[in-house]
């Protein structure tokens, strides 16, 4: 278990252990590649994440996961892998995520993408995404660096 406080000093405990902290947790976020590529999404409002969000009612977080990407991307996914877990113990809510890992095989035109402006590709991920205003606060704690360790290790 990583404990460690986030972009804006709320606790975050972070597991890779499987669903440590909720069967049935209320989000997802899914760690994109698409070939050699990270795949993001560019949030209206947060900037540059990859792309996740709220399982809906009789939803599985393994279906959300891919929905949110398709949504957010319009990218399929070939093979989805479960990472971890992480909570966030935010002002007015206890947030419950699964973090994943998504391999991608095709990126599809859409006419929305929802709270998102759609895909951007990357070739790598910037050392100081603390300091680079592009990238949403989701981007900005141990939670990323921990999960690429992790994909790392999986050698996926
Ligand atoms: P909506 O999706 O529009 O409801 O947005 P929201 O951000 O208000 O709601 P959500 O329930 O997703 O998140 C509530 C709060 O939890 C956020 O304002 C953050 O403080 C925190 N939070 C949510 N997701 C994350 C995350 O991935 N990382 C971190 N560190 N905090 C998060």
């Amino acid at each position: 278990m990583i404990n460690f406080n986030d972009y804006y000093g709320n606790v975050v405990q972070l597991s890779f252990d499987y669903l440590p902290f909720s069967k049935n947790p209320k989000h997802v976020w899914v760690i994109c590649k698409y070939k050699d590529q990270w795949l993001l999404t560019i949030h209206k409002k947060r900037g540059f994440e990859f792309p996740g969000g709220k399982v809906e009612p009789g939803e599985s977080p393994d279906e959300a996961a891919r929905r949110e990407v398709m949504e957010e991307t319009g990218a399929t996914i070939s093979s989805l892998h479960y990472l971890g877990q992480y909570k966030v113990q935010a002002k007015l809510d206890l947030i419950i995520k699964n973090i994943y890992f998504a391999e991608v095989d095709q990126l599809h035109d859409r006419d929305t993408f929802f709270e998102t402006n759609g895909p951007i590709l990357l070739d790598e991920l910037p050392t100081n995404i603390r300091l680079n205003e592009k990238f949403s606060f989701i981007m900005k704690d141990k939670v990323l660096q921990e999960s690429l360790k992790q994909i790392e290790k999986l050698s996926f």
